[in-house]
């Protein structure tokens, strides 16, 4: 496993596999690598010649009162990881490499990355297209790997790899979960026993919607009423959204049918936790 820290060589070396006929896996992270994360290199690794997983926390898609200076860095662990799961190419990427000075061009995907997630963290999804659009420059993966517990940002990369003609197949794995329910997510590791038990509400809420579902329920509003009594019967968790919406718009649906994305965001002290499922009655 070779780390490369450049983004000239990443793309010279990626584009000599491409002329070899190597195919080529990229698994886009920032790092903090957890099981959800090995998922994903692991189908990259069974679906190609080679796999790359970048590394970059990227500082364009956090807000300014975001947590992009605590979020996790654990560099030996990941690279461990890795080399364990099979990668082949790390890419870890310098801020200053992957924004130079006088950097000006951004990438918006317009109206998806301005609800559920995107109304509570202006500018997020912008920051995150931006990033995957470079990363794809660097990497020219002929796949890329996202989970399905960030559903906006996987059907916001999918609408941009479609409208900006990158002949990228994008993959959504689906979320990994804790024995307990909780989503994996490498912010879990900010939260307390007290705050992961409390957070187990969120799974829980999803559950139950499942199950109204299941029995008939066919109004969002019912359904939204009583996941958010599950929620705030949890005296610290402060919910963001609980929606409704279809897969593919993120608009909210007037009556559940046909595929339906639940997705809720809520705030555990100052930890910010998202899950979701889909539901098909
Ligand atoms: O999902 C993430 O970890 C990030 O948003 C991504 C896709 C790596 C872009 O920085």
């Amino acid at each position: 496993m070779r780390v490369i820290r450049n983004v000239k060589k990443m793309q010279a070396i990626s584009r000599s596999l491409k002329r070899g006929g190597r195919s080529i896996g990229l698994v886009p992270t920032m790092g903090a690598l957890h099981e959800g994360h090995v998922s994903l290199i692991r189908a990259s690794v069974k679906d190609n010649d080679i796999t790359i997983v970048s590394i970059f926390v990227n500082p364009i898609q956090f807000g300014p009162s975001e947590d992009f200076n605590q979020y996790p860095r654990p560099v030996s662990q990941d690279e461990a990881l890795c080399r364990k799961a099979g990668v082949d190419f790390i890419f870890q990427p310098s801020a200053s490499g992957m924004y130079p000075p006088g950097f000006k061009t951004y990438v918006d995907v317009r109206e998806l990355g301005d609800v559920l997630c995107g109304a509570f963290r202006p500018g997020h999804f912008r920051g995150v297209t931006t990033i995957v659009a470079k990363l794809f420059n660097a990497c020219s993966p002929d796949c890329a790997y996202f989970g399905q517990k960030d559903a906006q940002q996987a059907i916001i990369l999918k609408r941009m790899a479609k409208d900006l003609n990158f002949p990228i197949l994008i993959k959504v794995m689906p979320i990994v979960r804790e024995k307990s329910g909780l989503a994996l997510s490498s912010r879990n590791t900010y939260l307390s026993e007290n705050s992961k038990r409390d957070a187990l509400v969120l799974s829980g809420s999803l559950k139950l919607a499942r199950e109204l579902v299941r029995k008939g329920a066919r109004s969002p509003a019912l359904v939204i009423k009583r996941m958010g009594n599950m929620i705030n019967s949890k005296k610290p968790a402060k919910i963001d959204y609980i929606s409704i919406v279809d897969n593919e718009h993120l608009k909210p649906v007037k009556k559940i049918q046909g595929a339906c994305l639940i997705a809720v965001a809520a705030r555990f002290g100052k930890t910010r936790l998202i899950d979701n499922i889909t539901v098909r009655p």
